[in-house]
């Protein structure tokens, strides 16, 4: 290291619990362990457990420090006292130079909040998506909003999401417009090549379904469901289903959806199999935030199950269509890009606005700048970095 770097790497603190956040920070955790400007350290919270735990190969790091919050059926305010609890406890003992989360959970919100508690800066991963909808997605919208009043960096996948912030009163200094992480986590993947389809070798059409949002879950879902079992009784689609792990999800799709011979309910797949599933098909359900940024990455079309979404950028690009949750509105907008070969080349056709693949060299980039780690860089006496909104004692 030549004598103008800081002496010591950065200790990034990456907090995780869920499983996109653990695929959407996987590749900045691989960028900081390759570098010698950064020490990742990661924490999971177990936020989520089994399907946390298919997702961990992706960060490659060997060492990790490990809460264990899961309960079954756990009320978002036990779950929130629980985390800022545990992780104010780890970063207390750790001290690290900046916290990373990403997105929108429980775990993103209380990552943000325990560092902030513990004077630690905090930088915002996929911060800036909006859907103008303080309860829809619930509690998502609301915990990315104070996020956005905790980080000292926000980097936004899109222009639309920088905008949010800056008309929200975030100084622009410390928002960066870097693309998704998602997607260069996915091309990362597709580039290894080593996932498999989990769709049979028919010749049937390829539907594949994903539902987990709480906002739907209960009757909603449940109607959801209905029209999924009419959609495979037209007799020329198979319906993948991996099916998330909440119990209130299975308690509304089971149901509907056991025992029909062209839906097939599976587990939660791994990353490399899921990745390859998506690339397999011909079309995407879901209520999912990244199955809408992965699936136009893939010219797959996505019919979005929600009323709302904060992934507008998919739908303006053609590439999604926002169809919300009513089962009559579902089946008739499935049928129509099933039917209709135009329109169906129309979705498909319509590109990914959420990213060259290059967002974490962005990211990376922009702290190693701040804490005074790039090689051009004056050497740095102190670790915190300053500007409006910063952790500054004025
Ligand atoms: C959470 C996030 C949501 C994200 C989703 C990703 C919050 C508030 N919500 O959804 O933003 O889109 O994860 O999937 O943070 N469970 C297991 N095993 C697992 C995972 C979950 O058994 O591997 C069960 C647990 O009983 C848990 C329940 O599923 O209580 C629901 O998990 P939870 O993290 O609360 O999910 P959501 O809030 O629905
Ligand atoms: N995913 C996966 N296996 C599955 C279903 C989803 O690896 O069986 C991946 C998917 O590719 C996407 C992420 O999980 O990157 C989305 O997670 P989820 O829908 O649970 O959360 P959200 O994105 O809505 O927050």
């Amino acid at each position: 290291m030549s004598s103008n770097l800081i002496d010591a790497p950065v200790r990034a603190m990456l907090v995780l619990g869920t499983r996109p956040e653990a695929i959407k920070l996987a590749p900045v955790a691989r960028a900081m362990a390759a570098s010698p400007l950064f020490e990742p350290v990661v924490v999971t919270t177990g936020q989520h457990r089994e399907m946390l735990h298919q997702m961990l190969d992706l960060l490659q790091v060997r060492e990790r420090t490990e809460l264990d919050v899961m309960r079954e059926r756990q009320e978002l305010s036990t779950l929130t006292a629980r985390l800022v609890d545990g992780l104010g406890e780890i970063i207390r003992a750790q001290r690290p130079d900046l916290v990373i989360v990403q997105g929108d959970t429980t775990t993103a919100l209380t990552g943000a909040l325990a560092a902030f508690y513990e004077h630690v800066p905090v930088a915002h991963v996929e911060a800036g998506l909006r859907t103008g909808v303080l309860d829809n997605p619930f509690p998502e919208e609301l915990n990315r909003r104070l996020i956005g009043r905790v980080a000292r960096w926000h980097f936004a996948p899109t222009p639309r999401a920088a905008a949010h912030l800056v008309a929200e009163g975030v100084a622009a200094s410390e928002v960066f417009t870097t693309g998704n992480t998602v997607i260069d986590n996915l091309l990362w993947v597709l580039d290894r090549g080593t996932g498999r389809s989990h769709f049979g070798s028919t010749a049937l059409r390829r539907v594949l379904l994903t539902l987990h949002r709480r906002e739907n879950q209960g009757d909603t879902m449940r109607g959801m469901g209905r029209a999924i079992r009419r959609l495979a009784d037209r007799g020329d689609v198979e319906i993948l289903l991996p099916l998330h792990k909440s119990p209130a999800v299975r308690d509304a799709l089971l149901p509907e959806l056991t025992g029909h011979p062209r839906v097939r309910v599976v587990e939660p797949l791994g990353y490399l199999d899921f990745s390859a599933t998506l690339a397999a098909c011909d079309l995407v359900l879901t209520d999912s935030g990244g199955i809408q940024e992965e699936a136009p990455s893939l010219g797959k079309p996505a019919l979005v199950l929600r009323t709302t979404t904060e992934r507008p950028e998919a739908v303006e690009a053609g590439a999604a269509r926002l169809v919300g949750t009513m089962p009559d509105v579902i089946l008739a907008a499935v049928e129509r890009l099933l039917d209709d070969p135009a329109e169906y080349e129309r979705m498909a056709g319509a590109g990914n606005p959420f990213g060259d693949g290059n967002a974490t060299e962005r990211i990376i980039a922009q702290l190693a700048e701040d804490f005074g780690a790039d090689a051009d860089a004056p050497p740095v006496e102190a670790r915190l970095p300053e500007g409006p909104g910063s952790y500054s004692t004025t």
